[in-house]
């Protein structure tokens, strides 16, 4: 008799906490957070994506980008850390995950330990680029300016430990020009190209799926490309050096996008949210948005959660020892 009443206390139990989870994803909106001002990179693959997760998931979920800008990422960043882990807050976020490690001293948040990674979405080059009064037209040139005007000149970047700081740190100390430029942070690199096309402020990295329509509507100069090898099969950048052709050896910078959920947030929920990712990154038209702009849709295992957490713990190893010999830090 004990035994069958704590079975059916068992069962109740069971029941009641069934009853209490809500059914995923309900009518409440999921909000994809973008820790960069509107218009940006990360922004536009947010943008992209909650199109295609919205589809993926038959319409069921309503999707909304939310632009939570400020300190290189890391505010943006920390607000889906602490948000309720039901799965209606995630992070859309790049490459600063991993180098923000390097960078603040005290940062609001672990990356391994405060987030659930979903998959990966999809990897974009960046571009050396500069203003359109430059007097410098090729990569050459532009290196020769840079070195007579020691002092003189900034670089726009998306704020310390994002990815645009990130490529001009790495760059500055591989030309050995850190002393040469001044650097001017902004919410995102959309107003740092603003900036950059009203001839503000002189360059910038920035990746190619901002930079690609100012470069082919003559809005900015392009210099060279930061991945290893040329971008061949890109019509408008195939012809750009990359930089270790014009000399800088080693040099390898490629930015990859990434998802994210509280910890905590259900495992059920994380499936869910995680099946409709590989179903939006198989969209032919997410796709074509992303590959029009230089980017690249990932396909491989690091759409699975572990291995993009492995990826992103060694990333952040790779990138320390970046950043010390680049010389900067920020508390
Ligand atoms: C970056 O530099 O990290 C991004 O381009 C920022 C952005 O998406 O605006």
């Amino acid at each position: 008799m004990k035994r069958l009443l704590v079975l059916a206390a068992a069962a109740t139990a069971m029941f009641a906490a069934h009853a209490q989870a809500p059914a995923f994803p309900g009518s409440k909106p999921i909000s994809l957070v973008v820790p960069f001002a509107a218009g940006g990179p990360t922004d536009r693959v947010a943008r992209d994506l909650a199109e295609a997760m919205r589809k993926a998931m038959g319409g069921s979920a309503n999707f909304v980008v939310e632009n939570v800008n400020g300190a290189g990422g890391t505010i943006g960043a920390a607000k889906v850390a602490r948000a309720t882990p039901d799965g209606h807050t995630l992070l859309v976020h790049h490459i600063g995950m991993a180098a923000a490690p390097a960078l603040y001293r005290k940062l609001p948040y672990k990356v391994l330990e405060d987030f659930e990674f979903l998959g990966m979405i999809n990897e974009v080059p960046m571009t050396i680029i500069g203003k359109p009064q430059l007097p410098a037209n090729n990569y050459r040139d532009f290196e020769n300016y840079i070195r007579a005007n020691s002092g003189k000149l900034n670089i726009a970047h998306a704020g310390l430990g994002s990815a645009s700081h990130l490529c001009g740190l790495m760059w500055q100390a591989a030309i050995n020009a850190k002393e040469a430029m001044t650097t001017i942070p902004f919410g995102g690199t959309a107003p740092a190209m603003n900036a950059l096309v009203g001839g503000q402020v002189d360059m910038m990295c920035d990746q190619t799926t901002n930079t690609t329509g100012q470069i082919e509507a003559g809005r900015v100069k392009a210099f060279a490309v930061t991945t290893a090898k040329p971008l061949s099969n890109n019509k408008l950048l195939k012809d750009y050096p990359t930089l270790q052709e014009m000399g800088l050896k080693g040099f390898d910078l490629t930015i990859w996008h990434g998802l994210y959920a509280p910890r905590g947030t259900p495992p059920a929920v994380l499936t869910q949210l995680n099946n409709a990712l590989k179903i939006a990154l198989k969209d032919p038209d997410f796709i074509k948005k992303q590959e029009g702009l230089g980017a690249i849709v990932v396909t491989d295992k690091r759409v699975e959660p572990a291995a993009h957490k492995a990826f992103v713990s060694a990333e952040i190893n790779k990138i320390k020892p970046v950043v010390e010999a680049a010389g900067k830090f920020a508390d």
